[in-house]
């Protein structure tokens, strides 16, 4: 049986998310807007390349929630983006709405969807997501982690001169200027960033990763980054359809890991095919601590500013 996973929302992150997914012949995609000829227009052109690229999936676009019908995975992209000098908390009030019919519509048509979040504030619109869907909570999992960290490998790779490829990191947190970047947690090839990157460098990367999402967007003025939002969206995918045991990063629903309880937040996670199957907790230095301490505060006034109806 073929495996399918709707994408809501066709703007650039995704609309990218259905061309990863197709290039890698992962699933067949279900591409939803509530623009009319936008979603059918994309995937109609992403189908076309098929022939060329040599992947065969179907790729359909459409207006409504039937196409959608018994979907895998549900990838949440629907909501607007930030404008530059905007934060990611700033969309709460226009995302909620957008999400939450949205996440109500798809649980309806595909009740034992793993569903991915990726719309901001992400950690807050993956609270309200779990909380409409009345999924379990390993079936609701914010995507921000992987992004972060792959910025974060980036910039190390940049630095140290080597292969992005071989740098391996954890970061935890909220998926905001405040997450966690975890140098103690970061290798290339196992060997700690220490012996090949000088401290002074070390904190100037961790700042740069912090607001790595901020950059693009001063950048492309008209909204945010996209390529590295959705293949990280994508990698989860694979693994949550491989089975794959993955550990990642990823927003999941705290019940009392780490101390913290009833929020979304960046954490290590076992993905495979029944979502987030395991939360690593790790003992933390002081300094770690702190940080998720202040990450965890900004990620519940986020949640706080939520309409009430949905943090019960
Ligand atoms: C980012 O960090 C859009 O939140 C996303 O680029």
């Amino acid at each position: 049986m073929r495996k399918k996973i709707t994408v809501i929302g066709a703007g650039f992150v995704g609309s990218t998310c259905a061309h990863w997914i197709a290039a890698k012949e992962l699933a067949d995609v279900v591409l939803v807007d509530i623009a009319e000829g936008l979603p059918q227009g994309k995937a109609l052109d992403l189908l076309e390349a098929g022939p060329i690229e040599g992947f065969d999936v179907s790729v359909v676009g459409t207006n409504d929630y039937d196409a959608t019908a018994n979907s895998d995975i549900v990838i949440l992209t629907s909501g607007a983006p930030r404008k530059p000098g905007m934060s990611r908390e700033d969309l709460v009030s226009i995302n909620a709405e957008i999400t939450a019919s949205n996440i109500i519509k798809v649980v309806k048509t595909s009740p034992n969807a793993t569903i991915i979040v990726v719309n901001n504030p992400m950690d807050t619109m993956a609270y309200l997501a779990y909380k409409v869907s009345g999924l379990p909570r390993n079936k609701v999992i914010g995507q921000g982690g992987v992004l972060d960290s792959a910025r974060y490998r980036t910039f190390i790779a940049l630095e140290a001169g080597v292969s992005v490829e071989d740098v391996q990191a954890m970061l935890m947190g909220g998926h905001g200027d405040e997450m966690v970047p975890m140098p103690r947690f970061t290798t290339i090839s196992g060997i700690p960033i220490s012996e090949f990157i000088p401290q002074d460098r070390i904190n100037a990367i961790v700042e740069r990763a912090k607001k790595g999402g901020g950059e693009i967007v001063a950048l492309l003025k008209t909204g945010s980054a996209y390529y590295a939002p959705s293949a990280a969206t994508v990698q989860m995918a694979e693994a949550i359809l491989k089975d794959k045991k993955r550990v990642l990063p990823a927003s999941a629903y705290l019940d009392g890991e780490y101390g913290i309880k009833d929020v979304f937040f960046g954490v290590p996670v076992v993905l495979g095919s029944n979502g987030i199957e395991k939360i690593i907790e790790l003992p933390l230095t002081p300094e770690e601590q702190a940080g998720v301490d202040k990450s965890t505060a900004l990620v519940r006034d986020s949640i706080a500013a939520l309409p009430e109806k949905y943090r019960l």
